[in-house]
């Protein structure tokens, strides 16, 4: 399973990439908001820390300014991956790009039908936004089964991004299911590296060692 980042957060982004967790980013215009500094300047940096493939997010609506936005963004670097939302133009868009080798990732799924016309349109990425399903009464996990299924049945060249995830559990559910990618908040992140009984176990075995030193005052190891 491949795990990317869902953050602009530069200092995280670094921090997690030194740990060799990250396989990738995926950024969106609410997560640049919350940076200080200049989005196009935070953007390039981010293509230039990681290696793998950084998802940057169009803002316009209309084919023509999606088009001309992804031409412009694909130029931060080769890694970048160009975020459309999941709209009619959108979809235009992804045969566009496909077409002339950009790869997308499809942004705002909410169904296992809509995921099926953004691979049929050509997405190299589909990205269900399970958290959001959840936090409106749904079993978010539920679509994540169907396309992993359907993407399987008619070998579709795309891969489902696991988006908008709230917890660990999400990812460990994701895994089981054979979804290809989750992307996460640096904090869920830190939470899957964390657990009580490694620190508690961790303390003991330290403390148990300081008694073995003051019985081997010269021990060297
Ligand atoms: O990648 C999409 C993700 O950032 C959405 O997450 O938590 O805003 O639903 P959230």
């Amino acid at each position: 399973m491949k795990i990317f980042l869902d953050t602009a957060n530069i200092e995280s982004i670094k921090k997690y990439n030194d740990m060799g967790l990250v396989d990738g980013i995926t950024t969106n215009p609410t997560l640049l908001s919350k940076e200080k500094g200049n989005p196009a300047e935070i953007m390039r940096e981010i293509v230039k820390i990681v290696k793998g493939p950084v998802s940057l997010e169009v803002i316009g609506t209309t084919m023509e300014e999606m088009v001309n936005e992804a031409h412009g963004l694909k130029k931060y670097g080769q890694n970048v991956v160009v975020k459309i939302p999941m709209i009619p133009d959108g979809l235009k868009v992804v045969k566009k790009l496909k077409e002339e080798g950009i790869q997308t990732n499809v942004t705002l799924i909410f169904s296992a039908n809509q995921a099926l016309l953004a691979a049929k349109a050509g997405a190299a990425y589909v990205s269900p936004f399970i958290g959001r399903l959840d936090d409106a009464g749904h079993e978010g996990m539920t679509i994540i089964s169907e396309i992993v299924q359907i993407f399987k049945n008619y070998q579709f060249n795309t891969d489902v991004l696991v988006a908008s995830i709230r917890h660990p559990l999400h990812v460990t559910e994701a895994g089981k299911i054979g979804a290809q990618v989750v992307t996460l908040p640096p904090d869920i992140l830190g939470k899957m590296i964390s657990h009580p009984l490694t620190d508690k176990g961790l303390s003991a075995f330290l403390s148990d060692w300081e008694k073995v030193k003051k019985e081997n005052p010269n021990l060297v190891i």
